[in-house]
């Protein structure tokens, strides 16, 4: 029998099947990082997913490290995103934002000129997406603890302004090589004092950000996103194995919603490792199928799946999956592109491709 249409408690809510709109970065909001219309119809599109996780939106604009990206610092980009939940549970469905703080992964051009923020003054390998195209990253400003005080504190005025935008909860995003990964991992946090040094020091901005997200939200409507080993931009770890596992252990008994876990390419099981440490929701993703998510749920390796790009192209895609129909491919030339409905709005549901 299936599982992917079966219920699913994710934290404080019963997701109604267990395939999940991974976060998306699209790039169509306005230079403000106020979210248009065109937003509001492509989540309400996708409103039969069990959940859906917005793309990366910054929670201070200092987070901001992509042109067209949204926020949830203004009035105005508030008021935007409460067209996109209302539009959302209109459908019945259910849409949590995910808060991104990219950190060194930005360009003074993005911030105003100001040099962009990390644990460390050390520059990442690439090139950063600024509005004159891409340019090499820089070098970034080591935070200062005060600091570090200030950026907890944006990201639980931007937890609290996400649930006035009518969110249904949080997701921290901690991987992708983004702030919050570069405080985790020791390639990229060489400071010495509460905040790095020992694994506990460098999982402490994660714990202290989760902290103040379910200070305002409720622990079960805070979820983490973690993608160990992808080493994704210009990120290394000395440790993964123990620097995740300490994660995860620290979070027992807090109640979070969901841990949500992205692998691409570790040798190593991190979901047999993680999985058993955490007693919330356990969502995996990255790479996978329909039949690859029915065999996980099967073997009980996960509580619901996650998928992206198959969600991007297909904004019926529960449905799809349910009547074994083909898959819209998803089209990369639109994947960033402001702000158009090419590749965004105009993918076909499959009473609209049948009668085409
Ligand atoms: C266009 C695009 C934008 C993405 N933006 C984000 C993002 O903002 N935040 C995030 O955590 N992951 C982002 N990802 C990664 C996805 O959430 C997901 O982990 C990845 O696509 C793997 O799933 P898939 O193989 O089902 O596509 C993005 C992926 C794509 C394709």
């Amino acid at each position: 029998m299936s599982q992917l249409f079966t219920p699913v408690r994710i934290g404080r809510y019963i997701a109604p099947n267990r395939l999940v709109m991974a976060p998306m970065t699209r790039s169509r909001a306005d230079s403000d990082g106020v979210p248009s219309d065109l937003t509001v119809a492509y989540y309400a599109q996708r409103a039969s997913a069990g959940l859906i996780i917005s793309e990366g939106v910054f929670p201070s604009a200092m987070g901001k490290g992509y042109v067209h990206t949204p926020g949830i610092e203004t009035e105005a980009q508030v008021a935007a995103w409460k067209k996109v939940t209302e539009a959302v549970h209109a459908r019945g469905g259910r849409i949590f934002m995910q808060l991104m703080h990219t950190g060194r992964i930005s360009h003074p051009s993005l911030l105003d000129g100001a040099t962009p923020v990390a644990p460390s003054a050390i520059k990442p390998e690439g090139q950063a997406w600024t509005p004159a195209g891409q340019v090499d990253f820089v070098t970034p400003r080591e935070l200062s603890l005060l600091e570090i005080a200030d950026v907890i504190e944006d990201y639980r005025q931007a937890t609290r302004r996400a649930l006035e935008a009518g969110f249904d909860g949080v997701e921290l995003h901690a991987a992708s090589g983004y702030l919050p990964e570069q405080f985790l991992s020791s390639g990229s946090n060489q400071r010495q004092d509460l905040y790095g040094g020992s694994v506990e020091g460098r999982a402490r901005f994660v714990l202290d950000v989760l902290d103040a997200m379910a200070v305002e939200a409720g622990a079960d409507r805070v979820g983490i996103k973690i993608s160990p080993e992808m080493n994704y931009n210009s990120i290394t770890d000395a440790a993964p194995q123990e620097t995740y596992a300490y994660l995860v252990e620290q979070l027992r008994g807090w109640g979070l919603a969901y841990l949500h876990v992205t692998l691409f390419g570790a040798q190593f099981d991190y979901h047999a490792q993680l999985r058993p440490r955490f007693e919330g929701a356990y969502l995996i993703g990255g790479g996978l199928t329909q039949d690859s998510a029915e065999s996980a749920l099967y073997e009980g390796k996960a509580d619901a799946t996650v998928f992206g790009s198959a969600f991007l192209a297909n904004p019926d895609l529960p449905e799809r999956f349910r009547v074994g129909a083909a898959l819209n491919a998803a089209d990369r030339s639109t994947f960033f592109a402001p702000p158009t409905a090419k590749g965004y709005i105009d993918y076909p549901a499959l009473a609209a491709a049948e009668a085409a």
